[in-house]
């Protein structure tokens, strides 16, 4: 990993400052680069400052930073695309559709260098897809964040069909700068890795609900107190070889014929975004919400997350095999 950065110089261009992509400006921001920051539409223009100071201030209770102010100095927000040229990485981040999102590249390109290095944190839009509808499509990628951006260290890192790796390369090796323990996948996937695994467990608890097998706390509480005590230190392979596999072969012979392949979407999830549900952001989701309850929910989980935070950084890679050897 020989190439330094010197991000203090290395402008980054987010476009779409919704919930991810404020949270992308605030990792950005502390981890040193001026961050060019394109509101596409009046709405998001209006309270685009005061949610990306919400997302530093955050930082700032989980530890990461002491102040918000030496940052806030090293943001521009705009509706201008123009303020965009400078930048060597511009990041997508508006919603999941891709005649809004091929739109949207059209005008980033359209200020850009054609080195400058275009990726979207589309969820589960398939980079090869997206890549038909940009100049310069080589250096177009998947650079996938979870929420909150700033928080945590997962970062995937997608190539379409036409992605050049150099291109693929220089984010791998960036994204330690911002603090991430990032994957490279070479091979485009629809919903890529944490899409995919998520998403299979998703289906498998609609299934256990909708059939009556268990209630809806009861799938929430196996999941937090099983995997919930082991998956931040050894992730799902390591887990397996820590079960001792000798009976795996028996069990997922006897499993996998049982398991969900719905291919529909459950209705109890159908009738939540049909009527505007968006969870703990509006009190109204898969849990029956006080009024404000969803901020305390908020809340928690930024406390949670400074505990985790600090858990995974002694528990990195690097530390576990240091420990390992000692
Ligand atoms: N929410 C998550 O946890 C999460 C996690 C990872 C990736 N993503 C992906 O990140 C992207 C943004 O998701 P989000 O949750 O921040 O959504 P959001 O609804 O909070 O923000 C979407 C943004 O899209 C922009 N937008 C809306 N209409 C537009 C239009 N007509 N033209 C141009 N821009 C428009 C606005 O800037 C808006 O802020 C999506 O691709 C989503 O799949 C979301």
């Amino acid at each position: 990993m020989s190439e330094k950065f010197n991000v203090t110089a290395m402008p980054v261009g987010v476009v779409g400052l919704g919930l991810m992509g404020s949270s992308i400006v605030a990792a950005l921001l502390i981890s040193g680069h001026p961050v060019k920051a394109v509101a596409p539409v009046a709405a998001d223009a209006e309270n685009a400052r005061e949610r990306i100071s919400n997302q530093l201030h955050k930082c700032v209770t989980a530890g990461l930073i002491h102040s918000s102010d030496e940052f806030e100095g090293n943001l521009t927000i705009s509706r201008d695309y123009e303020v965009l040229k400078p930048c060597q990485v511009v990041i997508e981040c508006v919603i999941e559709k891709r005649d809004i999102k091929s739109q949207v590249y059209k005008k980033i390109t359209s200020v850009v260098d054609r080195d400058c290095i275009i990726g979207t944190n589309t969820s589960a839009i398939p980079i090869s897809e997206l890549q038909n509808h940009i100049d310069f499509p080589e250096r177009f990628l998947g650079i996938h964040f979870a929420e909150p951006a700033f928080m945590t260290r997962f970062l995937e890192i997608t190539c379409g069909k036409l992605t050049e790796e150099t291109f693929a390369n220089r984010i791998f090796k960036l994204a330690h700068e911002w603090g991430k323990e990032p994957t490279l996948l070479k091979k485009d996937i629809r919903g890529f890795i944490t899409n995919r695994l998520m998403y299979a467990m998703y289906r498998e608890i609609f299934y256990l609900i909708e059939n009556g097998t268990a209630t809806r706390e009861d799938l929430d509480k196996a999941f937090r107190y099983d995997a919930g005590s082991w998956m931040t230190l050894m992730g799902i392979f390591r887990r397996m070889d820590y079960m001792g596999l000798k009976d795996f072969d028996a069990i997922l012979k006897s499993i996998f014929p049982k398991l969900s392949n719905a291919a529909s979407v459950p209705d109890i999830m159908q009738t939540l975004v049909q009527e505007g549900a968006r969870g703990i952001h509006n009190d109204n989701g898969l849990y029956p919400y006080d009024p404000g309850e969803g901020r305390q929910w908020d809340e928690a989980f930024t406390r949670f997350n400074k505990d985790i935070h600090h858990l995974a950084a002694n528990y990195s890679e690097e530390n576990v095999k240091e420990q390992l050897k000692s």
